[in-house]
């Protein structure tokens, strides 16, 4: 039988042989058990990695489940100086039968395909990108913590290792995926979010990196966002190179309106993001209109302060949904009319992601069988 969900050349393919080497050194279930408890956003890390080399001539290859633990790079390595880098985030849920499935991979897959476009990088394959998940979870399938609002965050990341300092695409890659125990992305939960509008610097432009994945985007984005920490906001709300609304540093921005519509920017800059699709398609079967079209810092004001828009929030892998409480900038600061629809939507779509509820749109992927 054919299988339709690959691409023909994807669908040609062998899989991968990888190299497995156990962590001798794996945390103890009981060290393990413990970080589980609370494990916060991105600062503990499982036991193995999981990386394939690419090569111009040799193509993918030296497929490896290896400890986790330092890279070795040279120092002249392309993304040290140039920044040729892209990366993902898709998290791992474990469901009340004790199976670990993902979210909708193939999209990150495509997505992780699209910013290599852009940044002159090989593609990896779809069935190459969900086999380095199934891998790197048969090994450490023990880190997908159970708990209300845990995942285990999975971080492919991909970037030129060749050693040379002539401005070009490298002729050596590395892909790695390592992965993280997750808990709320914000400290304290769910609650609305306080955000800065960055004017004066923008995170992407027309013809730029916006809409790819990758380093640069975020670090242009870190000097707003200490700015915002000094304005006494959680995060950063960008303006893209036509002055309209854009995006958050990492997370997609949706408006409610009155008249049942939710409304989001469109903009060659924005990063695609699979949550926000995602939330477009539940709204849709849920019988609200779906806009996707510019929206400038006008409209947003303008129907907040006339009641036309009713909520306004913020959405990504790692944050799920969260409620946008405030907007300040250097000349105002708005309150955020507070709804109900966000916070339902963040119910639905979790509960799909997490089993309590059937998902009816081939969205989950399991990834211990
Ligand atoms: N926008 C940016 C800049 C992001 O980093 C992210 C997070 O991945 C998103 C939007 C949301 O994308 P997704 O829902 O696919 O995680
Ligand atoms: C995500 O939501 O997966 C992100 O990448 C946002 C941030 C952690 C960079």
């Amino acid at each position: 039988m054919t299988d339709t969900t690959l691409s023909e050349p994807d669908a040609a393919l062998a899989p991968l042989e990888f190299a497995v080497t156990k962590n001798l050194a794996a945390k103890s279930p009981a060290v393990r058990e413990e970080i589980l408890r609370d494990p916060g956003f991105g600062t503990h890390f499982t036991d193995h990695m999981v990386d394939v080399c690419w090569s111009a001539r040799g193509g993918w290859h030296r497929p490896r489940v290896q400890p986790y633990g330092p890279i070795s790079l040279d120092p002249a390595a392309a993304v040290l100086h140039y920044g040729q880098e892209i990366f993902e985030g898709i998290k791992a849920y474990r469901h009340a039968d004790g199976g670990i499935y993902t979210f909708r991979p193939e999209q990150n897959a495509l997505r992780l395909q699209r910013s290599a476009r852009r940044l002159a990088l090989p593609e990896l394959p779809t069935s190459y990108f969900l086999q380095s998940l199934h891998e790197l979870i048969a090994v450490d399938g023990g880190w997908v913590p159970s708990g209300e609002d845990q995942s285990l965050y999975l971080r492919p990341f991909m970037f030129a290792k060749e050693a040379f300092l002539g401005v070009r695409p490298a002729n050596k890659v590395a892909y790695y995926l390592i992965a993280s125990p997750a808990g709320s992305y914000f400290t304290g939960g769910v609650k609305p979010v306080k955000i800065w509008l960055s004017e004066t610097y923008q995170r992407a432009a027309k013809g730029g990196t916006g809409a790819a994945k990758t380093g640069g985007n975020y670090a242009a984005s870190l000097l707003p966002q200490a700015e915002a920490y000094e304005q006494g906001c959680d995060q950063v709300v960008f303006l893209d190179s036509d002055g309209n609304i854009e995006e958050l540093g990492g997370m997609n921005i949706l408006f409610v309106k009155k008249d049942g519509t939710l409304l989001t920017p469109s903009s060659d800059s924005i990063l695609d993001g699979i949550t926000r699709n995602s939330i477009l398609e539940l709204a849709r079967d849920r019988g609200l209109t779906v806009e996707q079209r510019a929206v400038s810092l006008a409209e947003w004001r303008e129907g907040v302060a006339s009641g036309d828009i009713t909520e306004v929030f913020a959405c990504g892998t790692a944050a799920v949904i969260t409620p946008i409480g405030a907007l300040k900038a250097a000349g105002f600061e708005d309150e955020q009319p507070i709804g109900e629809l966000a916070l339902s939507l963040r119910e639905e779509l979790t509960d799909i992601q997490t089993g309590r509820r059937e998902d009816t749109r081939g969205w989950l992927h399991r990834l211990d069988a």
